[in-house]
């Protein structure tokens, strides 16, 4: 069994980044990141904080907009519009959840698809449908990344997916998909869950259910990715597979933390990189 130091190929993204966000400087060009942050929702201020460290890390402008919890609908649709019509921002981002007062696909709908870095945006969303995208969702993406780096080729392999969300299960199949994988996705009205986790090469855990994944649902050399991220009876952070009972058993397995995690940013640097050089007419 081998861990996959998610930590590692995240520093690898941003040093490719930060390289040649530097040879876009030389041309005048500076990579602009908005975030929008809505409340005091703690956890999404330590997403922010990470994702305005993480610009500074590989050379971009960011601006953060920390709105109060009693934001107006209208309000937060006019700073939107307002950043789509900045040429100095590339890339757009509203941090989820919202307050329960606003709602969230107003917002995605209103960002420019261009500057969609998160790929959440309907067009975005059916570009990746068909395979021929700009912006690949960040976890998704960081996923693929991560199963690269194992040097285990994805095609014709069987691979399955834990969980049907917007933002990962369902892009996540799509990908596995578009590198001719056979892919099937599984959920939580599945039944004979572990008939067909035990079938997969590849395993992708995306269901939000701490140490769900055990050792009698997989397969003897299967490659095993965590997207989970939950706290278990000791509130101790863990993902949805139960790491220490089925590592013996995978030949590749992402840890908890250290694994999907540290993947994310990187990505979303990623595609505020391929943002800027579109809006400022190089091939991303
Ligand atoms: N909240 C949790 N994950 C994400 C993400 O990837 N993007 C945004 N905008 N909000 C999130």
């Amino acid at each position: 069994m081998a861990i996959i130091d998610g930590k590692a190929v995240s520093k690898a993204v941003r040093e490719r980044v930060a390289k040649e966000t530097a040879e876009l400087k030389e041309k005048g060009i500076v990579p602009g990141l908005a975030v929008i942050i809505v409340g005091e929702d703690p956890a999404s201020q330590v997403y922010v904080r990470n994702k305005e460290k993480a610009c500074e890390e590989v050379g971009f402008y960011s601006e953060k907009f920390a709105l109060p919890e009693s934001t107006t609908q209208e309000e937060l649709n006019a700073l939107v519009k307002a950043l789509n019509a900045r040429k100095d921002i590339n890339g757009i981002l509203c941090q989820l959840p919202l307050p329960k007062h606003l709602d969230d696909k107003e917002v995605i709908n209103l960002i420019d698809p261009a500057k969609d870095v998160d790929a959440f945006h309907p067009v975005n969303v059916g570009t990746i449908m068909i395979g021929d995208y700009n912006f690949l969702p960040c976890t998704p993406a960081g996923v693929m990344e991560l199963i690269h780096s194992t040097g285990v080729d994805v095609c014709g392999k069987k691979a399955v997916v834990i969980g049907r969300s917007n933002i990962v299960g369902k892009p996540m199949a799509m990908l596995l998909l578009h590198e001719n994988a056979t892919v099937e996705i599984t959920h939580s009205r599945t039944q004979n869950l572990a008939d067909i986790t035990k079938e997969a090469d590849i395993l992708v855990a995306a269901i939000g259910k701490a140490k769900f994944v055990t050792a009698d649902m997989l397969k003897d050399g299967a490659v095993v990715i965590d997207v989970g991220m939950n706290r278990d009876e000791n509130g101790k952070l863990c993902g949805d597979v139960d790491f220490e009972a089925v590592k013996d058993k995978c030949s590749f397995i992402t840890p908890v933390p250290g694994g999907v995690g540290p993947m994310t940013i990187s990505m979303l640097m990623q595609n505020t990189l391929t943002a800027a050089k579109i809006q400022n007419g190089i091939n991303g």
